[in-house]
């Protein structure tokens, strides 16, 4: 049975580059546009115009750089802004425009001291002047997350019906829990009549940390389409990370999905992306932190050096990292330190390394990570 190819939107230089201190010049921007053009990703979101000059010319310069992938440009529900992403995206080979309004009745009644009835007609009459430049819309109902279903149906028919493509079901605040999340989807595929004609897509932000989990709970319910940060980026705790929802579909064939994605540049963008927008990755973030194929403990150094498959689900050269490693601490075990020697060209006989391993936890209670350096002291090689 082939499996369902799952459209991965790529926001690391729109919601990503929000990030305070995360900005990024024009040549930056095309740089990475380029990297994630040959990541395989199907859509770029590229920037968002009308917010400031250097936005709309790193839109434009993309557009020209980046000629097979689909750029993206976002807008809220406002002429001037789809007029804007319309300049910007002139030159694009494929190119689609992302606008769309808040549907939650907290974001109707403070941020637009509006009604449902005039957000949904500005909705629709948005997407229909839209039209106008593009064939490829795509709508947000802004804080999906927490609208009434009923309302969101009625909002993501209507703009189906006036020319959207594409339906963004954003958990803008990272309010819901996966099965919540999960049901908005299955409700929204199964109550809109004319859903067939959108790919519906989940945009979920990482406020509780389920960011990752309720996006698969969205594909697990009819969405086709995930839009993701390299390194999990975005506002306030950030996006679904692109290396985690492509990693689990990978990992799990049994959920019969695929992407485009060459897992293999994954690390090398993350470490770029990181350097470049001053944005550290913590150490144990799951596939692209610098522990993800770091083995530490005595019992798991044991396993992983009989079998790598004992402590790894996944093959670190699949990510693009050359070979996991064996740390070695105080909690590590004999297994790990003759496989550390042996790496630097020494081998002992049994006795000589129980006096070796005693030396070397002494020295690994004082130094907390041994090194190589501090190998060659042990073994009394001055290297
Ligand atoms: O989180 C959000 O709602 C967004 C929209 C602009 C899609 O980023
Ligand atoms: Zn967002």
């Amino acid at each position: 049975m082939s499996k369902d190819k799952i459209y991965v939107f790529d926001t690391t230089l729109r919601d990503g580059e929000q990030v305070p201190g995360c900005q990024l010049n024009t040549d930056e921007k095309v740089e990475i546009a380029k990297d994630l053009e040959a990541l395989g990703v199907d859509v770029i979101e590229a920037g968002f115009p009308i917010s400031s000059p250097g936005d709309f010319n790193s839109v434009v310069e993309i557009s020209k750089n980046v000629r097979e992938t689909i750029i993206c440009a976002l807008s809220r529900a406002v002429v001037m802004d789809i007029d804007m992403a319309g300049q910007a995206l002139k030159e694009a080979k494929r190119k689609r425009l992302h606008t769309g309004i808040g549907a939650s009745d907290i974001h109707i009644k403070y941020k637009f001291k509006s009604t449902r009835e005039k957000v949904l007609e500005q909705a629709i009459s948005s997407v229909k002047y839209a039209r106008k430049y593009f064939d490829d819309i795509e709508f947000y109902p802004e804080d999906a997350g927490r609208a009434d279903k009923d309302f969101l149906a009625k909002m993501v028919e209507s703009v189906i019906d006036a020319g959207a493509t594409v339906i963004n079901i954003a958990d803008t605040t990272g309010y819901n829990i996966p099965t919540m999340y999960g049901d908005k989807i299955k409700f929204l595929i199964n109550n809109v009549p004319n859903i067939d004609k959108a790919i519906v897509s989940v945009h979920c932000h990482n406020d509780l940390g389920l960011a990752t989990a309720n996006s698969l709970a969205g594909l697990q319910n009819g969405a086709r389409q995930v839009e993701v940060t390299i390194n999990g980026i975005g506002e306030r705790a950030g996006n679904t990370s692109l290396e985690e929802i492509v990693m689990i579909l990978h990992a799990h064939p049994a959920l019969n999905m695929t992407t485009n994605i060459n897992t293999k540049n994954i690390v090398p963008l993350s470490k770029k992306v990181s350097k470049m927008m001053n944005m550290p990755v913590q150490r144990n973030k799951a596939i692209v932190g610098a522990n993800a194929f770091a083995h530490s403990s005595g019992i798991h150094q044991d396993g992983f050096l009989k079998h790598r498959e004992t402590y790894e689900i996944i093959n670190p050269s699949d990510v693009g990292v050359e070979a996991s490693s064996i740390d070695l601490t105080a909690r590590s075990g004999r297994a790990a330190l003759t496989h550390r020697l042996k790496l630097l060209g020494y081998e002992f006989t049994k006795i000589e390394m129980e006096t070796i391993y005693i030396k070397f936890l002494n020295m690994a209670d004082e130094k907390k990570l041994i090194h190589d350096e501090d190998l060659y002291e042990l073994v009394g090689d001055k290297k």
